[in-house]
């Protein structure tokens, strides 16, 4: 089970952690690996001005937003999950 942890707090809310929580949810469903990731929030994580912060089975990524999360999602998840 690969655990993908997103920061709640409130400066990465500001930078669009709903919407990269929505992205990954619908990403997850897509591609079945429902039963293989298990999504969760987090409060701040002391990055907030490299936001947005999530974090892959403990490993930090910061400066995610709309525009990279799905390349994101294919390299650090799909691709461990499904090489
Ligand atoms: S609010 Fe996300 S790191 Fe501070």
């Amino acid at each position: 089970m690969m655990l993908v942890t997103i920061c709640i707090g409130s400066g990465c809310h500001i930078k669009g952690s709903r919407q990269i929580i929505e992205v990954l949810q619908a990403k997850i469903q897509s591609h079945r690996l429902e039963a293989q990731i298990e999504l969760e929030g987090c409060f701040c994580q002391g990055h907030c001005t490299e936001g947005v912060v999530l974090k892959i089975d403990g490993v930090m990524v910061t400066g995610v937003s709309k525009e990279n999360i799905e390349a994101l999602f294919n390299q650090r998840i799909l691709e461990v999950l499904r090489p």
